[in-house]
């Protein structure tokens, strides 16, 4: 068990839900960021009064990680509910799949913007604060098909790609100061981004993995949650693909 105090983006989706409560689990105050708490109906309040009954406490802070200033105030925010903020896992993302003569530039930069750009967005906010206190973890969640590419997404694997870059670059800039910066590359999972694929190409992708089925995102929590916890320190740089042995490299 360690106390400390993490910000997870994209924190009230699927996977972004199973990291948050597998952080409480291991004892840290969890600020979950979502721009879902502004823009639509679930707004997470029944989620985090589920895990308040368990004794478990997650902040709830609206913010959208394609605005710089919005996400200095989504820190801010966290920070004077919680304390300084130990532990970033950027998780936002989303997709618009389509070959690339059919995708538009709106397609190109909202999945860039969301999905790469927000890294810079957050994570800017926080890594002088880790530096100063001696301590950080930052997990980057990137896919799959940042490292193979994937028909459909020259948006999406150039974005998460991109991710695992910033991962290793800053991880060499922080390193003597204490802060790990790894990417974790999940494969296909139980989730509505996945479940969007049409039914015969989702059909096929599954017959190409291994296990025999696509993950769950408690799976991909778990090593997130081992990622940033204390024992981890000597683990930077790296990119961990879990993915029921769907591409093996
Ligand atoms: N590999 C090779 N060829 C393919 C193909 C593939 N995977 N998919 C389609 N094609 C071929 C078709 O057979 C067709 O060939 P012909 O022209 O010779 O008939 C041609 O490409 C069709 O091309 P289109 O651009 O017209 O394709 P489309 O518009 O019908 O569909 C698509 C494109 C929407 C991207 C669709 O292929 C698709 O949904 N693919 C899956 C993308 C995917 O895996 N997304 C993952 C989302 S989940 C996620 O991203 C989470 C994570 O991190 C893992």
């Amino acid at each position: 068990m360690f106390e400390r105090v993490a910000m997870v983006t994209g924190g009230i989706g699927e996977l972004g839900r199973s990291i948050c409560e597998r952080l409480t689990r291991q004892g840290c105050r969890v600020a979950a960021l979502d721009i879902a708490l502004t823009t639509n109906g679930d707004d997470g309040r029944g989620w985090q009064a589920g895990l308040a009954r368990e004794g478990r406490d997650i902040a709830l802070i609206a913010g959208d990680v394609t605005d710089f200033d919005s996400c200095a105030h989504a820190v801010a925010r966290a920070e004077s509910e919680l304390g300084p903020v130990d532990i970033l896992v950027n998780c936002a993302g989303i997709t618009r799949d389509a070959s690339l003569g059919k995708l538009d530039k709106g397609g190109w930069d909202a999945v860039l913007a969301t999905n790469l750009d927000s890294v810079f967005n957050v994570t800017k906010h926080v890594i002088d604060g880790m530096t100063q206190r001696g301590f950080g973890r930052i997990v980057n969640i990137s896919s799959l098909n940042g490292v193979k590419g994937q028909f459909g997404q020259t948006n999406y694997s150039a974005a998460k790609a991109g991710m695992h870059g910033f991962t290793m670059a800053l991880a060499r800039e922080v390193a003597r100061k204490g802060v790990t910066v790894n990417t974790v590359s999940p494969g296909y999972m139980n989730t509505r981004m996945v479940e969007a694929v049409p039914r015969g190409i989702l059909d096929r992708i599954v017959e190409e993995i291994p296990v025999g089925r696509l993950g769950d995102t408690r799976e991909i929590a778990a090593l997130v949650g081992f990622l940033c916890s204390d024992e981890a320190a000597f683990i930077t740089g790296a990119n961990y693909s879990i993915n029921g042995g769907h591409h093996m490299h």
